[in-house]
C-alpha cells in the first residue's frame, strides 16, 4: 500500500544557488497597460483552447503508483526526490507568477488576465501532481513556506515574456523527449509519472503559444537589432542553465537510460528551432564550437560545486570560486559572440 500520509516528512527547500529554479515578479502596472489588441484574435483563439481544458481528467494517480518504492536503492531514491523537488518548484514558481499576474490584471487587462489564470490552473495541477509523487518517497514540499521564504527575482514585463516563452517551450521539449524515449525503451520507465508526460507537455506547448502570441502583439520585441540581442541573450541563458544543471545530475538521467548531454543537446536543438518561428535570430547550436564552449563551462562549474563541498570558511570559498566564475562568464560571452542564425527570412506568417 502507498505511503501513510500521517508519516510524511516535510522537506526543507534545497539551498538556493544560481542554478535552482527561481521565483519571479514583475512590474504589474506596466503589464496592466500593455496593449495586445494588434494580435487579440490569436490570443482569443488560444484562450478558447485553454477553456476546453484537455487535461482536466489527466492528472489522476492510477494503480501503478500504489506500490512500495522502497525497492529503489538509496542513490536512486535521492536522485528521484531531487528530480521531483526541482520539477515541483519550477512548476510552482510558474503557478505563483501567473496567479499574481491574473489577479493584478483582472480589471485593466482582462484578456491577458484570463490567459494567466488558465495557465496558473495548469501549473497548480502540475506542481500538485509532482508533490503527490514526492509522498511516494515519504516527503512533501511545504509550498506555503516556499512561497514566503523564497527570494523573488524582478524581471521587466518584456523579459518575463522572452523568459517564460522559452521556459515553456523548453519544458515541452524536455517532457516529450523523455516520454518518447521511454515509449521506445519501457525497461527504463521505472516510475509511473513519466507516462503522464505526453499530455502534460501539451499544456506547456500551449503556454508557450500564448506567450508567442503576446510577443507578436509587441512587434518591437521581435524586430530590430535590440530585440536580436535580447533573443540571443535569453536563448543562451535558458540553454546554459539547463545544460549546467543537467550535467550535474547525469546519474538521474542515466537511471532512466538517458545520456544527460545528448538529451540536453537534443532539447536545445529542438527548442532553438521552435524559437526560430518567433525570434528574428536564434543561436548556431549545431556549430561544434557551441557544445565545446558549454562543456568548458561544465568543467568550471564542477570546480564550483567541489569548492562548495569543502569545509572552508565562506569568504575563502568565494575567493576560490572567482577564477572559475570568470572562466564560465568568458565562455558564455564567446558563445554569445558566435554568429547567430537569422530566422526572420523563414517566417511564413507576416504580422
Ligand atoms: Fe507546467
Ligand atoms: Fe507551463
Amino acid at each position: 500500500m502507498n505511503t501513510n500520509i500521517s508519516k510524511l516528512d516535510t522537506k526543507n527547500p534545497t539551498q538556493e544557488t544560481l542554478l535552482t529554479p527561481r521565483f519571479y515578479t514583475t512590474d504589474f502596472d506596466e503589464m496592466k497597460n500593455l496593449d495586445i489588441s494588434s494580435n487579440s484574435e490569436e490570443i482569443v483563439a488560444i484562450l478558447e483552447e485553454f477553456r476546453v481544458d484537455y487535461n482536466k481528467q489527466h492528472f489522476v494517480r492510477d494503480n501503478e503508483f500504489l506500490q512500495s518504492w522502497s525497492k529503489f536503492d538509496d542513490k536512486t531514491t535521492s536522485l528521484f526526490i531531487e528530480f521531483l523537488e526541482r520539477s515541483c518548484t519550477a512548476e510552482f514558481s510558474g503557478f505563483l507568477l501567473y496567479k499574481e499576474l491574473s489577479r493584478n490584471l483582472k480589471k485593466e487587462n482582462p484578456l491577458l488576465a484570463e490567459g494567466f489564470s488558465f495557465m496558473s490552473r495548469d501549473e497548480a495541477r502540475h506542481a500538485g501532481f509532482l508533490n503527490k509523487a514526492m509522498s511516494d518517497f515519504n516527503l512533501t514540499l511545504d509550498l506555503g513556506f516556499l512561497t514566503k521564504s523564497r527570494k523573488y527575482t524582478f524581471f521587466e514585463p518584456k523579459f518575463i515574456f522572452y523568459a517564460t516563452y522559452l521556459s515553456e517551450k523548453i519544458g515541452y521539449w524536455r517532457y516529450i523527449t523523455i516520454y518518447r524515449h521511454l515509449e521506445k525503451n519501457p525497461q527504463f520507465r521505472i516510475y509511473p509519472i513519466f507516462k503522464f508526460f505526453e499530455s502534460w507537455c501539451q499544456d506547456e506547448n500551449r503556454h508557450g503559444d500564448f506567450f508567442a502570441a503576446v510577443l507578436k502583439s509587441q512587434p518591437n520585441l521581435l524586430r530590430g537589432w535590440e530585440s536580436k540581442l535580447w533573443c540571443k541573450f535569453f536563448l543562451l541563458s535558458v540553454f546554459a542553465t539547463m545544460y549546467l544543471n543537467d550535467t550535474q545530475r547525469s546519474d538521474f538521467y542515466a537511471s532512466i537510460g538517458l545520456d544527460a548531454k545528448k538529451f540536453d543537446m537534443h532539447v536545445i536543438i529542438q527548442t532553438n528551432k521552435s524559437s526560430g518561428k518567433l525570434f528574428p535570430i536564434i543561436l548556431d547550436v549545431q556549430n561544434p564550437l557551441f557544445k565545446e564552449l558549454l562543456d568548458k563551462c561544465v568543467i568550471n562549474n564542477d570546480c564550483l560545486v567541489a569548492i562548495d563541498k569543502t569545509q572552508q570558511l565562506s569568504f575563502i570559498k568565494t575567493l576560490m570560486k572567482i577564477p572559475y566564475i570568470l572562466n564560465i562568464v568568458m565562455n558564455l560571452i564567446r558563445i554569445y559572440s558566435m554568429k547567430g542564425i537569422e530566422s526572420q527570412k523563414d517566417w511564413n506568417i507576416i504580422y
